[in-house]
C-alpha cells in the first residue's frame, strides 16, 4: 500500500453533510459555541436540499383552521402505523417555532395578502383527523428547499461554523463501538483527514441513486449509509422506497406535489380524472404510496398515455398564466425544458419515480444513532447522531407525506443540535485516538485507488440500478424481490472486480464515484433483502402476494446487517406506540381510508 499522511483536526462536533439538516445541525452547534466542523462533497448550496419544490409542513393556520394533533394524525395514518409516534409528536408540535424561526433567520417565503407565510394543501395534510383539507405546507414559491438551503448557509458562516467544501467524508473511525471521529478526502488537493471529534452527526442524505430512475441528484449515494455498514451498525426500514408520483417521463425531474395543492390533476388516456376512483375523498392529495399505485395500475391495465401507453399526464393548464408565474415558476421551466411542454397549454407527461428513502439510519429524536444489542433495541452508539434523510427517526414509517422531509430536516437538525449541546462541554479535552485510527479507511480508498478488475464502475452501477427498478418497484412479489436479491448478490461480488483507471488523488472523480458505488451496494442489498422479508403490504412497500396490511406479525421497524461479503442480517425493532406527553393520545391502527 501506498504511504498516505494525515491532516489532523480536533473539533468539539463534526456533522458531515450540508444538506438542510446538515446545516440546520450545523447553525445550532455553532450558536452554542461548539467548534463545529462541515464536511461537504459539494459546495453547500449545491445540496440535494436544493432541489425541493412545494415547502415545509407546520400546523401555523394561517390560512384556515390548523393545529399540530391534526399534523401529528395524518403523519402516523400516512405512516401506515409505522411512524414512532413519540417521534412524530415531537416533530408536529415543534414544526411552527422552527419554521417561525427560519422566517427570522431570513427564508423568503412567499407571503399571504396581509403578509404571513403563504401555505398550500398537500397529500395526506387534512384538518379535524381526516375531515377537511389543510393548507398547512409552508412555501417560498416552488423552490422552497433553495430558499432554506441558502439561508442556513449564510446564518453558519455568520456563527463561525467552518466549513470543509468538496471533501468526501470516507469511513468513521470507530473504536470499542464508539464513533471517534472521521476520515476525508480533500477532492481539490488530494490530502486527507482525519477529524477527531466528540460527536459525529451523519447528515448526508438518501441513496436514490440506487436506482435508474430517480428525482434525487447524482450525489444522493447514501454516503453515510456506507459507513455506517461499513461499521457494523444495522440500517432499518429499508424496504420502505417512496415513489413520487410526478417524476418527468423520461427524465424523472421532480414536479412538485404542490402543483396538485394548487389545483392540479392527473388523467388517464380516457381523458378520465381517474384519482376519484381509488381515493373518493382526497382523490389528487392522497397520499404519494396511494397515488402512485393508482398511476401504476392505469398504466398496466392499458390506460396510460402516450405512444406507449407508458404514462400519465399531469394537467396545469386550467390555473391560468397568473397563478403559475407566483406560485410555480419552478416547475414551468423545469417541464420546458425536460419535456418540452408549455404547462399553460399542454398537459407534463409524468410518471412514479423514486424519490425518498424512509429508512435510514435508527435514531432516537434527539438524532442519537441507536442499535440493538443484548436485546435493548435503543441502545445508543456513542458519539454518533444522524439526521435527515440519512436518517431513520422514525417519523415517516412506511409512507412520508409531502412537505414532511424538509420539516424533518430542520426540526431533528435544530434538536441534534440542542442535545449535542447538552452532552458536550465547548472545548473539551479528547482522549488520543487510537494508532491506527483511520487505517481501514486509508486501505479501503487505497485498494480502489489501484483497482485493476475487468468491470467499470459504471457498468455495475448500472447494473444495480436497474435491478433495483425492475425488482423493488411500486408493486413487488416474493417472486421478484428473491430474484432481485440473487441478481443483487452477484453484482455486489462482482464489485471485487471493479477498476478505476485514475490513480491520482487530485480532482479523481473516478475513484469518488467507486466509493459511492460501493456504499449504494449496500443500501441496495439492504432493500431487497428487507423488502423480500417482510411479508405483508404497507405504506409503499406493496408486495402483490401480501396485499394486506398485518399488524400481528409486522408492525415492527426492520434492522438489515450488511457484512463486506454482501451478506445480510435481519432484525427487529419495536415501534413506539406511546406519546411523548399528555398533550396528545397515542392514535391506534385503523384500516386504510383514503
Ligand atoms: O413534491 C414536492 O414538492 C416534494 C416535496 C417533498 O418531497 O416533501
Amino acid at each position: 500500500m501506498a504511504a498516505y499522511d494525515f491532516i489532523d483536526h480536533t473539533y468539539d462536533v463534526v456533522v458531515v453533510g450540508a444538506g438542510g439538516a446538515g446545516l440546520r445541525s450545523t447553525l445550532g452547534l455553532a450558536e452554542a459555541g461548539l467548534s463545529t466542523a462541515c464536511i461537504s462533497k459539494v459546495f453547500p448550496t449545491r445540496s440535494h436540499t436544493v432541489a425541493a419544490q412545494g415547502g415545509i409542513s407546520a400546523a401555523l393556520g394561517n390560512m384556515g383552521d390548523d393545529n399540530w394533533r391534526y399534523h401529528f394524525y395524518d403523519t402516523i395514518k400516512g405512516s401506515d402505523w409505522l411512524g414512532d409516534q413519540d417521534a412524530i409528536e415531537f416533530m408536529c408540535k415543534e414544526a411552527p417555532a422552527a419554521v417561525i424561526e427560519l422566517e427570522h433567520y431570513g427564508v423568503p417565503f412567499s407571503r399571504t395578502a396581509d403578509g404571513r407565510i403563504y401555505q398550500r394543501p398537500f397529500g395526506g395534510m387534512t384538518t379535524e383527523y381526516g375531515k377537511g383539507i389543510a393548507q398547512r405546507t409552508c412555501a417560498a414559491a416552488d423552490r422552497t428547499g433553495h430558499a432554506m438551503l441558502h439561508t442556513l448557509y449564510q446564518q453558519s458562516v455568520k456563527n463561525q461554523a467552518e466549513f470543509f467544501i468538496e471533501y468526501f467524508a470516507i469511513d468513521l473511525i470507530m473504536e470499542n463501538g464508539e464513533c471517534r471521529g472521521v476520515v476525508a478526502l480533500n477532492l481539490a488537493d488530494g490530502t486527507l483527514h482525519r477529524f477527531r471529534a466528540h460527536l459525529v452527526i451523519l447528515a448526508t442524505g438518501g441513496y436514490g441513486r440506487a436506482y435508474f430512475s430517480c428525482t434525487s441528484a447524482h450525489t444522493c449515494t447514501g454516503d453515510g449509509g456506507g459507513m455506517v455498514l461499513r461499521a457494523g451498525l444495522p440500517l432499518q426500514d429499508m424496504e420502505f422506497v417512496q415513489f413520487h408520483p410526478t417524476g418527468i417521463y423520461g427524465a424523472g425531474c421532480l414536479i412538485t406535489e404542490g402543483s396538485r395543492g394548487e389545483g392540479g390533476y392527473l388523467t388517464n388516456s380516457q381523458g378520465e380524472r381517474f384519482m376519484e376512483r381509488y381515493a373518493p375523498n382526497a382523490k389528487d392529495l392522497a397520499s404519494r404510496d396511494v397515488v402512485s399505485r393508482s398511476m401504476t395500475i392505469e398504466i398496466r391495465e392499458g390506460r396510460g398515455v402516450g405512444k406507449e401507453a407508458d404514462h400519465i399526464h399531469l394537467h396545469l393548464e386550467h390555473l391560468g398564466p397568473d397563478v403559475i408565474r407566483q406560485r410555480l415558476p419552478g416547475i414551468a421551466e423545469t417541464a420546458r425544458i425536460f419535456a418540452g411542454v408549455d404547462v399553460t397549454k399542454e398537459p407534463i407527461p409524468v410518471l412514479p419515480t423514486v424519490h425518498y428513502n424512509m429508512g435510514g439510519i435508527p435514531c432516537n429524536y434527539h438524532g442519537e444513532v441507536v442499535t440493538l444489542k443484548d436485546g435493548n433495541a435503543d441502545s445508543v452508539v456513542p458519539g454518533l447522531m444522524a439526521v435527515g434523510e440519512a436518517a431513520c427517526v422514525s417519523v415517516h414509517g412506511a409512507n412520508r407525506l409531502g412537505s414532511n422531509s424538509l420539516l424533518d430536516l430542520v426540526v431533528f437538525g435544530r434538536e441534534a443540535g440542542r442535545h449535542a449541546a447538552s452532552l458536550v462541554k465547548p472545548g473539551s479535552t479528547h482522549r488520543a485516538l487510537p494508532t491506527d485510527a483511520g487505517d481501514l479507511a486509508i486501505s479501503r480508498l487505497d485498494r480502489l485507488r489501484h483497482a485493476k478488475g475487468p468491470r467499470s464502475t459504471a457498468e455495475i452501477r448500472l447494473e444495480m440500478q436497474k435491478i433495483m427498478q425492475s425488482d423493488a418497484a411500486v408493486f413487488r412479489t416474493g417472486e421478484s424481490l428473491l430474484e432481485g436479491c440473487e441478481k443483487l448478490e452477484k453484482t455486489y461480488a462482482s464489485f471485487a472486480d471493479v477498476s478505476t483507471r485514475d490513480r491520482g488523488l487530485i480532482w479523481n472523480t473516478d475513484l469518488v464515484e467507486t466509493m459511492e458505488l460501493e456504499n449504494l451496494l449496500g443500501q441496495a442489498v439492504a432493500t431487497v433483502r428487507s423488502a423480500e422479508n417482510r411479508k405483508e403490504s404497507r405504506g409503499a412497500h406493496a408486495r402483490e402476494d401480501y396485499a394486506e396490511r398485518d399488524d400481528v406479525n409486522w408492525m415492527k421497524h426492520s434492522l438489515c446487517w450488511v457484512d463486506d461479503q454482501g451478506k445480510t442480517r435481519i432484525d427487529y425493532r419495536p415501534v413506539h406506540l406511546n406519546t411523548l406527553t399528555a398533550e396528545v393520545e397515542p392514535i391506534p391502527p385503523k384500516a386504510r381510508t383514503y
